[in-house]
């Protein structure tokens, strides 16, 4: 069972991270929890409250909390030697969370982040809107995180102690969890509206989530609602995005939960549909939301302009001869699926992968690169992933809390449907315009979110004034 925790505006809660051992199929994992449960407590808060968490390190290993996608204080914002100095174990820390956005957030470590969030540290954030007609109406609501875990011999395989191993591709799993269960069921009545708050803590895998026999309705993205609703017939999560989707179970029977890639179907748990309940009449109508047309209307100037600063994403494999690109052998979409990779590719995953973010204006890279913003700035930024790196491959884009972003294009065509974002997928060989709204002074981080490319070196930071 996942734990949900409500907290009132100045409430205190007290969050522990220990050792747990977790039943995973037949096997007893020793893992990592928030409070005991992997996933930890979802936090349900709302918007404009402010709470203190207090932090206590019983694990053996140094760590912070990043509360990703809040746009709070920089000093909590869980950056270890840059917001704060590590907890180290036995240490505690408080921090001070402000949540201004209505949305679906989490939070997770952010020091061997391919450790610690792959041990079972993560958990969703729930921030209810002040004005509660800003979601439509539903029966009720289930957080799911989306998670995989890489064991062998009924152990987690190993990590490396002076770096991220599986540095090259990231450490995809081969058990898939399901709010911490690789057997999530739920119940569900015919008619019945439910939200699901879904949010990818993997590693490194992206899923693309299907509910065949029920319909899917997508109100919202990482931080609030989407420009227009849309009914969809599955939702697209790289690792840290979320997604909120209305779903309507028409009816009874099984409903499976699931993932899909080009190869395969995985089944990441079932809803059984039983019963009936009376049914809202506005789940068949679609919503658009005011703020985010009235941004569109205004928005031609910044689709024209040309960008403030671009950033190109690249590999470097020391050594290795430049010849195995392998993206003649993506599935199509840009997206590295694990079960669509070259075996050559995954057997030799070379640890010695140095991944680099590059200002391609001053060629700064990774910690070089010095980027000064004011709060009220809105600032342009090409993302380029390039295909002629060493190794090509998707990269999910995350910034912290300087500000919120919306996508503006994808190679040249102009994002349909707009909604505010912290994390934005780059496929392969993708070139992709966000415009940040600047707005919280600090020393913020940008970075890739697959785990062991963000602790290899692909990350910088950028003051705000
Ligand atoms: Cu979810 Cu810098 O992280
Ligand atoms: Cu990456």
């Amino acid at each position: 069972m996942t734990q949900t925790v409500s907290l009132e505006p100045e409430d205190e809660f007290d969050l522990h991270i220990g050792p747990i051992r977790k039943r995973i199929g037949g096997d007893e994992i020793p893992m990592l929890a928030y409070n005991g449960s992997v996933p930890g407590p979802t936090l349900r808060v709302r918007q404009g409250s402010e709470v203190t968490v207090h932090v206590t390190n019983d694990s053996d290993a140094d760590t912070t909390v990043h509360w990703h996608g809040l746009r709070l204080e920089n000093r909590f914002d869980g950056v270890p030697g840059q917001t704060q100095p590590p907890i180290p174990p036995g240490g505690t820390f408080a921090y001070r969370l402000r949540f201004g956005d209505p949305g679906l957030y989490w939070y997770h470590p952010h020091l061997r982040e391919d450790y610690g969030q792959e041990m079972g540290l993560y958990a969703p954030i729930v921030v209810e809107p002040a004005n509660a007609a800003y979601w439509p109406p539903v029966d009720r609501d289930l957080t799911i995180t989306l998670d995989d875990v890489l064991l062998e011999d009924g152990q987690m395989v190993p990590f490396d102690r002076s770096g991220p191993n599986f540095a090259a591709m990231g450490r995809f799993g081969n058990v898939l969890l399901t709010n911490g269960e690789t057997t999530f069921t739920a119940r569900a009545a015919v008619g019945e509206v439910v939200r699901l708050y879904l949010v990818n803590t993997a590693n490194t895998r992206i899923f693309r989530v299907a509910l065949p026999g029920a319909r899917m309705k997508l109100v919202g993205s990482d931080s609030g609602r989407y420009e227009q609703e849309a009914f969809v017939s599955s939702v697209l999560l790289a690792p840290s995005e979320r997604a909120v989707v209305d779903v309507r179970f028409d009816s009874p029977g099984q409903v499976g939960l699931e993932h899909r890639t080009p190869e395969r179907v995985y089944e990441l748990g079932s809803f059984s549909v039983a019963g009936a309940a009376a049914s809202f009449a506005s789940f068949e109508s679609l919503r658009t939301d005011p703020e985010l047309t009235e941004i569109r209307r205004g928005l031609g100037p910044q689709l024209e302009r040309e960008p403030d600063k671009t950033l190109t994403f690249v590999a470097e494999m020391p050594g290795m001869h430049h010849h195995h690109h392998h993206h003649d052998h993506d599935a199509g979409d840009g997206i590295e699926w694990e079960d669509t990779m070259p075996e050559m590719n995954r057997a030799s995953d070379p640890s010695n992968t140095v991944w680099k973010l590059v200002d391609a204006d001053t060629g700064a890279e990774n910690h070089q690169i010095a980027w000064t913003f004011t709060a009220g700035d809105t600032v342009k930024i090409r993302l380029v992933n390039t295909r002629e790196s060493d190794h090509p491959m998707h990269h999910p884009f995350h910034v912290h809390g300087a500000g919120r972003f919306l996508v503006l294009a994808r190679d040249g065509v102009i994002e349909p449907n707009l909604a505010w974002k912290d994390t934005v997928l780059l496929r392969t060989g993708e070139t992709v315009d966000i415009l940040l709204h600047v707005t919280n002074p600090g020393r913020w981080m940008a970075h890739c979110h697959i785990a062991e490319h963000h602790e290899s070196g692909m990350m910088f930071s950028f003051d705000v004034r």
